[in-house]
C-alpha cells in the first residue's frame, strides 16, 4: 500500500497545559512589551511559533540520557558521545562545543575574518551577520536572485548564485575574502533549502580560489530531506547520507543544535583543520567554558548526540516538515500570501501584500506580528526590516524585500489541531486587515535591533483594533 498522509512516528506521554487569554488582557500585553512579541512573557502566549530554537520536544531515550550526564568539568564521558555523533553523521573531525550557535559565530568569527575582509553568504543571518560585523568583516549577499521573490516556487532557493560570488572574486580577489558562510534551509529566505549540486559547485569554486567554506548547519537535516525529496537521483538515498555529502564538501560547520538537533540549548564549532580547531579551543575557554563542555553541562551534550541520531531518521523529518506543509496549504487555500514553496522550519506570511496599506517604513510584518497575537494568541516574529537593522556605513534602515511574519513549528510539540487554530486565526485576520495599524520605533537597541525594541502605533493606542 502506497500511504501519503504522514502521521508523527511518536506518541505522547506527558502534556503541558496551553492558557488562553482574553483579548483584552492580549491588548494590555502587547502595549506592554513595545508591540515585540519578543517582549510578551510566554505566560500570555496560547501556541508559541515565536521559534523552532530551543522549543522542541525531547524523546523519552533523550530525557533518559539527561540522567546519564557526566558532570566532570573536564573530559566528561558526554563530550566523547557527541563527538563521535558528529563525526558519524556529520563527518567532522574535531568538535568544540558551545553554548548555542552564535557561540560558535563569534569564535569562528573571530579567528577567521581580519578586519576589511569580506563575507560572502546566501542571505544575512541576524545573529551570524553580527559576529561578521564585530570581527571587522563585511557581509555580501550572494544568493540567487530567486530567493528575494517570495512567489518564485524555484524547489531551491537557497542557493548561491555563482556568477556572484566569481564577480567578487574578481572585483576583489580571494585574500580579501575571509571565507564563504554557507546556510543550509536559509532561514531569512523563508526555510528555503540548497541543491545538493549547488553545494558542490559553490564549494568547488570557493577552493579553487583556495576561499574556505563554513557551513551554518542550523537546519542542514532538513536542507537533506528536501533534497531527498526534490533532487534528480537523491530519492533513495538516506538523509544521513545526503547530511554526509554537504558536509563532506565544506571545511567546517557552526551549528545551533536547538533546531535541528532536537534539543532546549547547546551548539558547536566542528573543523577538520587540526591547528584551526587548536585556535578554537584555546578561545573557547575564554568565552563559553572548557573545550570539553564549552558551557554547556554533560547532560546536555548526551540529549544533543542522541538527538543528532533521532534526527536523521526519515519517519521524523516526513512529520516535521508535513506538518509545516500542512499549515502552509491550510493558508494557501484561505488566500493568505505566504512564501513559496513552503520552508522547512515555519510559514512565512508575505506582510507586504498582507498589508497592503502600511508602507514599509511603518514595518508593516512588526505590526502583523502582534496583530495576530492580540487576535489569537498566536505568537510570531517579524523576519523584515526591523530584523535587517541599519547599514553599517550609511546608518539608514535596510529594506529588505522580504518583508515577513514567521510561523515557526517546534519540533515534536504542537497537533494537527493547532496548525488549524492558527490557519483559522491568520484568515480571521486577513478578513480584518485593514484594521491594522502600522508601528514606529520607541527605543532602538544598537544591536540585533529585533529582540528588544519597542514600539507604538503611528496612530491611535493599539496595532488592531476590531
Ligand atoms: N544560524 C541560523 C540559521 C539560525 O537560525 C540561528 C538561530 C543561529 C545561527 C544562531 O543560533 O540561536 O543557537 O545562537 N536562530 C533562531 C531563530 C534564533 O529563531 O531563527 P543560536
Amino acid at each position: 500500500m502506497s500511504r501519503h498522509s504522514w502521521a508523527e512516528p511518536w506518541k505522547v506521554k506527558m502534556v503541558e497545559h496551553l492558557k488562553m487569554t482574553t483579548r483584552q488582557e492580549r491588548e494590555a500585553a502587547i502595549a506592554e512589551a513595545g508591540f515585540n512579541t519578543f517582549l510578551l512573557p510566554s505566560r500570555f502566549v496560547y501556541i508559541d511559533l515565536l521559534t523552532d530554537s530551543g522549543t522542541n520536544a525531547m524523546s523519552d531515550r533523550q530525557w533518559a540520557g539527561l540522567m546519564m550526564g557526566d558532570e566532570a568539568y573536564a573530559g566528561s564521558e558526554n563530550f566523547y558521545h557527541l563527538q563521535d555523533a558528529i563525526r558519524r553523521y556529520y563527518g567532522y573531525q574535531h568538535l568544540i562545543p558551545t553554548h548555542q550557535g552564535r557561540g560558535a559565530e563569534h569564535i569562528l568569527s573571530q579567528l577567521c575574518i581580519r578586519p576589511g575582509q569580506l563575507v560572502p553568504g546566501n542571505m544575512y543571518f541576524t545573529t551570524t551577520k553580527v559576529h561578521q560585523e564585530l570581527a571587522g568583516g563585511k557581509f555580501v549577499d550572494v544568493i540567487i536572485d530567486e530567493a528575494h521573490d517570495p512567489d518564485n516556487e524555484f524547489p531551491f532557493k537557497g542557493n548561491c548564485d555563482l556568477a556572484k560570488i566569481e564577480r567578487l572574486i574578481r572585483e576583489h580577489g580571494a585574500a580579501k575574502i575571509a571565507y564563504l558562510s554557507l546556510e543550509t534551509n536559509v532561514n531569512m529566505a523563508g526555510g528555503q533549502p540548497c541543491s545538493l549540486a549547488n553545494i558542490r559547485e559553490t564549494c568547488a569554486l570557493c577552493h579553487k580560489h583556495g576561499i574556505k567554506v563554513y557551513l551554518d548547519a542550523t537546519r542542514a537535516v532538513e536542507n537533506a530531506y528536501f533534497i531527498q525529496q526534490r533532487e534528480p537521483g537523491q530519492k533513495n538515498r538516506t538523509i544521513a547520507q545526503i547530511l554526509r555529502d554537504i558536509c563532506d564538501c565544506t571545511d567546517g560547520a557552526t551549528m545551533s543544535a536547538k533546531k535541528d538537533a532536537l534539543v532546549n540549548i547547546g551548539g558547536f564549532l566542528a573543523v577538520n583543520d587540526e591547528e584551526l580547531a587548536e585556535r578554537a579551543r584555546n578561545m573557547v575557554v575564554i568565552y563559553e567554558g572548557l573545550h570539553t563542555y564549552g558551557g554547556l553541562a554533560g547532560r546536555d551534550m548526551e540529549a544533543m548526540a542522541i538527538g543528532i541520531a533521532e534526527s536523521v531518521q526519515f519517519d521524523h523529518m516526513h512529520a516535521r516538515i508535513g506538518q509545516v506543509e500542512y499549515l502552509g496549504h491550510k493558508l494557501i487555500e484561505g488566500g493568505v500570501p505566504i512564501v513559496r514553496p513552503i520552508g522547512g522550519h515555519g510559514v512565512f506570511l508575505d506582510a507586504k501584500r498582507f498589508l497592503l496599506h502600511i508602507p514599509h517604513e511603518q514595518f508593516p510584518a512588526q505590526a502583523l506580528a502582534a496583530a495576530l497575537y492580540v487576535e489569537s494568541g498566536v505568537r510570531a516574529m517579524e523576519r523584515g526590516a526591523v530584523s535587517a537593522g541599519r547599514d553599517h556605513e550609511t546608518g539608514q534602515n535596510v529594506f529588505p524585500s522580504l518583508e515577513l511574519v514567521r510561523l515557526t513549528i517546534p519540533r515534536r510539540v504542537y497537533t494537527q489541531a493547532h496548525m488549524d487554530v492558527t490557519a483559522e486565526s491568520v484568515i480571521e485576520l486577513l478578513e480584518n486587515r485593514e484594521k491594522i495599524v502600522g508601528l514606529r520605533f520607541t527605543h532602538e537597541p544598537k544591536y540585533l535591533r529585533f529582540f528588544q525594541a519597542r514600539f507604538e502605533p503611528v496612530s491611535g493606542e493599539t496595532v488592531f483594533k476590531k
